[in-house]
């Protein structure tokens, strides 16, 4: 089983992925964590270009290709051998990342987005993706990071929320939307029970 978990900034992602794996570890369940960009040594090799500040003159399709690079290494080297040894595979950021910040915020556009991913996910899509349902204005962090996705301004992430919504809709139950409680046991329950209930984990 895929899963991926996505959302804006702050939203509580990380949180919520070591609450993940505590209860898979605690119920047997062998399974390997990713984050996106990066994962592998050319991974975060290509992280850092992305998300350095100086970089200010990146251009959005370098920038959309350059994710979807670091996706194909990780796929390659991590997440396709762990699922042909039956493992679970856990991805901070995936595809919909790319969709929801190239496609929607950059404006290159979703079609645009998934053409250049296609050789990278075609055969490597998620069985279910958590989207933590949080707009920028709500989300739990107080002020924006240094790398150069967190500098965008408020109406950039506006749009990263407004892409997820469009794609939630069109992936036929796919993208499941969790509405993150501030008490993050209370997520945590949602989060695990929404898993089991698709048949994602036990
Ligand atoms: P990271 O520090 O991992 O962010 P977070 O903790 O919010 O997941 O940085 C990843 C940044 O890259 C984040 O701002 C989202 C952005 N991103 C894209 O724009 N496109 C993508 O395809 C992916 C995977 C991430």
């Amino acid at each position: 089983m895929f899963i991926t978990f996505e959302g804006c900034e702050g939203v509580g992602k990380s949180t919520q992925l070591n609450f993940l794996k505590e209860y898979l570890n605690r119920t047997g369940q062998e399974a390997v964590f990713v984050r996106e960009p990066g994962g592998t040594s050319i991974g975060e090799q290509i992280r850092k270009v992305i998300l350095n500040p100086n970089n200010t003159e990146m251009a959005p399709v370098t920038e959309s290709m350059l994710y979807a690079s670091s996706r194909v290494q990780l796929i390659d080297q991590v997440i396709l051998p762990a699922l042909r040894a039956g493992k679970i595979v856990v991805c901070d950021r995936y595809l919909d990342s790319s969709i929801a910040y190239q496609g929607y915020a950059r404006g290159l556009g979703a079609d645009l987005v998934k053409k250049v991913n296609y050789y990278a996910v075609e055969n490597c899509m998620p069985d279910v993706t958590i989207f933590l349902d949080l707009c920028p204005a709500e989300s739990f962090r107080a002020t924006p990071g240094n790398d150069r996705m967190e500098q965008e301004n408020r109406e950039f992430h506006n749009k990263v929320y407004e892409g997820y919504k469009a794609e939630i809709a069109i992936s036929n139950g796919r993208i499941v939307p969790i509405k993150p409680s501030f008490d993050k046991n209370v997520t945590k329950n949602l989060i695990i029970d929404a898993l089991r209930q698709r048949g994602a984990i036990k």
